[in-house]
């Protein structure tokens, strides 16, 4: 019985990739009766994906934390700072700051799945640190190096490093070190201890410092922290003013935080450190005669023992250490240790290499070998992105707008939550945290990758619709998070959306599923016999090549996004019968915005009608829901809700026509959004830029609109409007806006709308020659290859000049602005390498 439901959900995908899907019959499914499958298969597909995603360097606002994908567990992070002077300590390193001055700081090889290595060339504290990350093959364990050399010039540097340990939750029923009811280990949520198994020494310690623990989610474990090899020299003074403050040796400080509170390990080192000071400050009279070496170094004053441990280390000139972490679990020759570290090392970052290059691999003109480094760095610092977030944030769901004056508002939050979220951020030092509208994009350079890393991502965004449809557009999750957001954006609104532009990954996955299954049928016949029997290293396409587990997680997610959909829609509703626009109700309005910005549309500052009206239409919005539209009728399509199917087919076909009627301006020749004047008659509101690109972008263009194409693509090419040498500017030169007030949106060159670009113009270029003219397709051609070229060669040269790539690039000089390792949605880079050359 089992064998025969697999059966036709394998048929079903054949079945639906070969037919027309608007002649599509449902006799397979229908609406109501669920079919039942066998979940085995999502079962292990979540158990192994699970493991292999557990740990990771997910604590992003930082240099280097490390977290555990459980919501209150073991956090470390590393710190360090220079020791040379009294006043050096004033650079002291923890949060990834877009102000630091380094000359790189960026994973240059890493994937979640495998470890790799972060590379950072600090001109402050004149060292390089390369700190690699590995991983037992259980996914339970971890190791990390952490190696620093000094700047030519700096040979004899003094530099400190800190690394800190904090156990988070809370466990009632932990005794003498034991559980209570061990066989409760696995239910009861919350933290055990962790302590350290050294000898307490206030002096300090020489060799490996250790400390073991117990918590649910991990169980037992231990952590040590190694001196490196012999190699290593630490500051010598002539003698010691205190007998704690000897630099050879690690010390030891513990004390109990609070949960919610490990993130502060900064500020609560630099308190401990105030104390010592002022301790040394009593007893010795003056601080003249220590060193800094010496007068830096954490005492332990207060003979505290908690949750949180830091280890300090003061080394002289080129410095190495270990960290390894074992889970008890992990069988022994799997474990991690002092001696085999850095052989996983080596294999750690072969294997990244291979799975790189068999999926990224430049088109001409760029070679591979000028290019690959910059690409393995692009995707490895997109990956490095990859965080946890656990907390609650702040809503805001009284206030209304007030839609007379379009007023700034003021929002006033209560908390909700405590939720989780494994997202990617588009920035680690400027925007660590999950922002909706730029997701999708982070998502896009993975697809071919590691598809099943990109469904775990979406499912994670998925799981925050709340009841009523609605998922906040920026997910800024507890106290860390909240602390790097200035107070009058923390408070999100429910009536305030963002581009969707999960939807528009989640059908890329379900079409490109659907694909594999109909490009390779034999395939899928021969993975149809073997299903039962994927494991750990076909993770990365297991959802490809096991659809049913998709379709198992699409079942039970629809309608969940139904309702997000329907929300989506009803919040954003615009007029349309009011002033007298026909009948035809696919129109809308993004709700929130003031006189001068449009937060929602996330083109905040692009010039939209003046004065602000209740009568507007917005061209993007509406092209949006379009995608919106398109990716769950898909997906009602692959569940089989017929009624849901065919009424999303018919708003589809609403929005496209509406596109025309509605927002394509004769006059301009170009696409507009739509407001009224004085007199409430229509007017089109036209600034041209990549607003008035939105249909051809979305691919909601009807093919055959070769006059519309050729006016859209003239547009593209002609550097008094769009283009420039260095990719498409956001706003024409010829808008009166252009480059105004604090341009944000208003000139500079995006790199997430030109990957869309450079997509339709290759979409169009092929589904349009039947009826384009000979010379509208070589423009089609010609745009898209110089664009591609422009763009690359400007980001790849302002990533050699700057060590970084950016969140926008200047349209006159082709300079990088704004936030930095923005990998993010500039990483779509990657994906510009591997187009072809030519169309
Ligand atoms: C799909 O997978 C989930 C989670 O693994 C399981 O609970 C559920 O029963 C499965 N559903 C079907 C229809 O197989
Ligand atoms: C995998 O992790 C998710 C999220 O933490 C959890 O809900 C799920 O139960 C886990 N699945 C398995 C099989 O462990």
């Amino acid at each position: 019985m089992r064998y025969g439901l697999l059966y036709l959900v394998v048929s079903l995908f054949v079945f639906v990739g070969l037919v027309n899907s608007d002649s599509i019959e449902f006799d397979v499914y229908s609406g109501e009766d669920q079919v039942e499958v066998d979940d085995s298969l999502s079962y292990k597909y979540d158990q192994l994906s699970n493991n292999s995603l557990l740990w990771g360097p997910y604590r992003t606002a930082l240099y280097f934390g490390i977290r555990p994908r459980i919501p209150r567990s073991l956090l470390s992070g590393l710190m360090w700072f220079n020791a040379d002077g009294y006043n050096t300590i004033g650079d002291f390193r923890h949060f990834y700051e877009q102000g630091d001055n380094m000359g790189k700081a960026n994973w240059v090889q890493y994937d979640p799945r495998i470890g790799g290595r972060q590379v950072i060339t600090d001109n402050d504290c004149h060292i390089d640190i390369t700190i690699d990350f590995v991983k037992s093959n259980d996914g339970r364990s971890w190791g990390v190096k952490v190696k620093s050399t000094p700047h030519a010039g700096y040979e004899n540097i003094k530099t400190s490093f800190v690394w800190y340990s904090g156990l988070e939750g809370k466990r009632d029923d932990v005794q003498d070190g034991q559980f209570e009811d061990p066989e409760a280990e696995v239910d009861i949520s919350g933290a055990g201890y962790f302590r350290l198994d050294n000898e307490k020494d206030v002096k300090g310690h020489e060799g490996t410092v250790k400390f073991s623990g117990i918590s649910d989610g991990l169980g037992l474990f231990e952590l040590e922290i190694n001196d490196g090899p012999k190699s290593n020299k630490h500051p010598v003074s002539k003698y010691l003013v205190d007998p704690e403050l000897d630099p050879k040796k690690s010390h030891h400080y513990s004390l109990n935080v609070p949960d919610d509170n490990v993130w502060k390990a900064k500020d609560i080192f630099m308190t401990m450190l105030q104390d010592s000071i002022q301790d040394l400050l009593t007893k010795h009279g003056e601080l003249d005669k220590f060193p800094p070496e010496q007068l830096f170094i954490m005492r332990d004053i207060q003979n505290f023992e908690g949750n949180l441990h830091y280890i300090q280390k003061m080394y002289q000139g080129s410095a190495e250490f270990d960290i390894i972490f074992n889970n008890a679990l992990t069988p022994q020759d799997d474990k991690i240790t002092f001696d085999n570290i850095k052989d996983k090392i080596k294999t750690t970052l072969s294997s990244f290499d291979s799975k790189f290059e068999k999926h990224f691999s430049p088109s001409k003109p760029f070679n591979k070998k000028k290019y690959n480094t910059f690409g393995k760095e692009i995707v490895s610092g997109l990956l490095g992105g990859l965080s946890y977030f656990y907390g609650d944030h702040l809503v805001d769901r009284e206030t209304v707008f007030d839609e007379d004056s379009f007023e700034s508002y003021e929002l006033k939050g209560q908390t909700e939550g405590p939720y989780e979220l494994f997202t990617f951020v588009p920035s680690r030092p400027f925007f660590p945290r999950g922002f909706y509208w730029d997701e999708g994009f982070h998502l896009l350079p993975l697809l071919e990758y590691d598809s099943d890393l990109v469904l775990e991502v979406v499912k994670s965004w998925f799981n925050l619709i709340d009841d009523e449809g609605w998922i906040a557009r920026e997910q800024i999750l507890g106290p860390e998070l909240r602390s790097r957001v200035p107070e009058q954006f923390q408070v999100q609104s429910p009536e305030i959306v963002n581009p969707p532009t999960l939807m528009l990954v989640f059908s890329s996955l379900l079409e490109k599923s659907r694909a594999f299954q109909v490009d390779e049928p034999a395939k899928a016949k021969g993975g149809y016999g073997g299903m039962e029997s994927f494991n750990q290293e076909d993770l990365g396409s297991i959802i490809m090549n096991n659809p049913e587990v998709l379709t198992n997680f699409t079942k039970q997610i629809y309608p969940k996004l139904k309702l997000h959909y329907d929300k989506f829609r009803s919040t954003q509703q615009g007029y349309v019968e009011e002033f007298d626009r026909g009948t035809n109700l696919e129109a809308y309005r993004w709700r929130g915005r003031t006189s001068t910005h449009s937060l929602a549309s996330g083109l905040d500052d692009y010039p939209r009608a003046l004065p602000a009206d209740i009568a507007e239409l917005n061209v993007d919005l509406l092209s949006w829901i379009g995608v919106m539209t398109r990716s769950i009728k898909l997906v009602a399509e692959l569940v089989g809700y017929e009624d849901d199917y065919k009424q999303l087919a018919e708003i589809e076909l609403n929005i496209i026509k509406n596109l025309n009627d509605l927002h394509w301006s004769e006059e301009h020749k170009t696409y507009c959004d739509l407001s009224v004047n004085e007199d409430d008659e229509n007017v089109y509101v036209c600034h041209k830029g990549y607003i008035s690109l939105f249909p051809f972008l979305t691919k909601l263009m009807p093919i055959e609109d070769v006059d519309k194409l050729e006016h859209l693509v003239d547009m593209i090419l002609d550097p008094e409007e769009l283009w420039t040498d260095f990719g498409l500017r956001s706003l024409s030169k010829s808008d009166k806006y252009y480059g105004t007030a604090e341009n944000y949106w208003r000139s500079p060159i995006w790199i997430n709308i030109n990957y869309l670009v450079l997509d339709s113009l290759q979409y169009y270029k092929a589904e349009s020659s039947y009826k384009a003219s000979k010379s509208l397709l070589d423009k089609l051609g010609k745009a898209y290859s110089q664009l591609r070229v422009n763009l690359v060669d400007n980001i790849f040269k302002q990533w050699q000049k700057t060590g970084f790539v950016w969140e926008q690039y200047d349209d006159t000089t082709g300079e990088a602005k704004g936030a930095k390792n923005f990998l993010g949605w500039t990483s779509t880079v990657a994906l510009m390498m591997n187009m072809p050359e030519k169309i």
